[in-house]
């Protein structure tokens, strides 16, 4: 099984005052659970990890976006210096999805893939799938299912984040960076109805703001 960072169910986290954080979120987060660095320095290895396994071939990584879109280029960043660094290099092309499947903090039964299109595209590679967090699994297992019909020649997926929940249905992603407690996180491209995308650190959300950013 993939190993991860794990983050506690009585992690604390830290005060808000000890890190920046916008003054525009400062009474809708209770603690930073995993500060922007800490999140950078995962990755870093999780590239190193990606590129161990996947580095003898032509890598196509696949971001879902919106969520994934910070980790996404980061990670690639990492892959692209490892890439400027050493004797094995590999090409590396990247195309995007939209998966949609959160209405405020609830999982809907409905994932909906946008952008469909393109992922035929992706026969005969090799895809990295970049994903923000798993929790029930469904939206990935959708995905999933959805690209195995165009054939590709090796499909991974990596996810920054994974939660220990009860709703889980069991899949677990090939990396992950962090596993988490139970609880609605934003920050690091990680939203609430399109909110705090523009946060650094991955927060958790309080109760006064889940009704206050409800749609
Ligand atoms: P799943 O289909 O239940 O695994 O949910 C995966 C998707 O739900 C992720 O790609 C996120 O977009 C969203 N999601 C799940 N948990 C959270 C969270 O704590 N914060 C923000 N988005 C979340
Ligand atoms: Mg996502």
């Amino acid at each position: 099984m993939a190993s991860c960072l794990q983050i506690a169910d009585d992690e604390k986290g830290h005060d808000l005052d000890l890190f920046c954080v916008p003054r525009h979120y400062e009474s809708d987060l209770d603690k930073v659970i995993i500060p922007h660095g800490l999140i950078m320095d995962r990755t870093e290895r999780l590239a190193r990890d990606i590129i161990q396994d996947m580095g003898g071939h032509h890598i196509v990584a696949l971001c879902v976006l919106k969520g994934g879109y910070k980790f996404f280029a980061d990670l690639l960043d990492y892959i692209k210096v490892l890439n400027h660094n050493s004797d094995k290099s590999v090409p590396l092309t990247v195309d995007f999805i939209r998966v949609k499947s959160y209405c405020n903090d609830k999982s809907t039964n409905s994932v909906k893939v946008i952008g469909g299109d393109e992922l035929s595209n992706l026969s005969g590679k090799n895809v990295l799938i970049v994903e923000d967090i798993v929790e029930t699994g469904r939206t990935m297992q959708t995905l999933l299912s959805l690209l195995s019909e165009c054939n590709p020649k090796m499909v991974k997926v990596v996810s920054l984040l994974v939660k220990r929940t009860p709703r889980s249905s069991g899949y677990r992603p090939d990396y992950i960076g962090f596993e988490v407690p139970d609880a609605f996180l934003v920050g690091y491209a990680l939203d609430y109805n399109e909110y705090f995308r523009d946060l650094s650190h991955i927060c958790i959300l309080n109760d006064q703001a889940k009704e206050k950013y409800k749609v």
